[in-house]
């Protein structure tokens, strides 16, 4: 799939006054600093679509990017950042999962895991959770430039292994590197294939 338009659209907290026009939408979740702003550049190769840091904590909204005048992705807060207090970060949790919950028209979360680490707490909750909820996710190993492919192979094996305890079934599975522009073609192929089936479905 060609991405021919990107354009911001808006930003809320409130799900209810995300856009009402039914298109499909994709999710970028996961820790503050994780790569999801810059994925979301990296697909739509444009670096200045999303505002990204090197600063945990970047993205505070919920933002909408119109795709193609046909979808949408979606950036969100990230989660477990230290440096906000306790209560601003349960006002974050709150509308996070507000939106997970109830977005209809949400058709895939993309959760994203720092490829350099161990299996976290936070990650394996976050997906446990959203398995346990029905939301509908696959993971995405972020910053894989940054390791070589031993590290990467030997980490996600260990992801693998960990999620497995938990579930039958691991989602899909990709690895991403918003520097070399590896993960586009099969990110971008896997949201296309989802969006072909619910047109057909109409
Ligand atoms: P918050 O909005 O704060 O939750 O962070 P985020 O998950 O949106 O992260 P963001 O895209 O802002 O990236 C955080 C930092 O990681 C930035 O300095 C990026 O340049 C860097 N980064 C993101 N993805 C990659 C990647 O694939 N490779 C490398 N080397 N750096 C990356
Ligand atoms: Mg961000």
């Amino acid at each position: 799939m060609i991405i021919k338009d990107a354009v911001f659209l808006v930003s809320n907290t409130d799900h209810h006054q995300c856009p009402d026009d039914g298109k499909p939408e994709y999710a970028f979740i996961g820790r503050s600093n994780v790569g999801k702003s810059s994925l979301i550049n990296m697909l739509t190769g444009n670096k200045k679509l999303a505002k990204t840091s090197s600063t945990p904590g970047k993205t505070q909204l919920i933002n909408h990017f119109e795709i193609n005048k046909d979808w949408y992705l979606v950036d969100l807060p990230g989660y477990g950042y230290a440096r906000v207090s306790k209560k601003e970060r349960a006002k974050f949790e709150i509308f996070i999962s507000e939106y997970l919950m109830n977005r209809k028209t949400l058709m895939n979360v993309f959760v994203l895991i720092d490829s350099r680490l161990e299996p976290q707490k936070i990650d394996v909750e976050f997906i446990n959770w959203c398995g346990e909820k029905q939301i509908p996710f696959s993971i995405v190993f972020t910053k894989i430039d940054k390791i070589s492919s031993s590290v990467l192979g030997k980490n996600l094996a260990k992801y693998k292994k960990e999620l497995m305890k938990y579930w039958d079934e691991i989602p899909p599975v990709y690895t991403s590197s918003s520097e070399s522009g590896f993960g586009k073609e099969k990110i971008l192929n896997y949201i296309d294939q989802i969006n072909i089936s619910l047109k057909q479905a109409q």
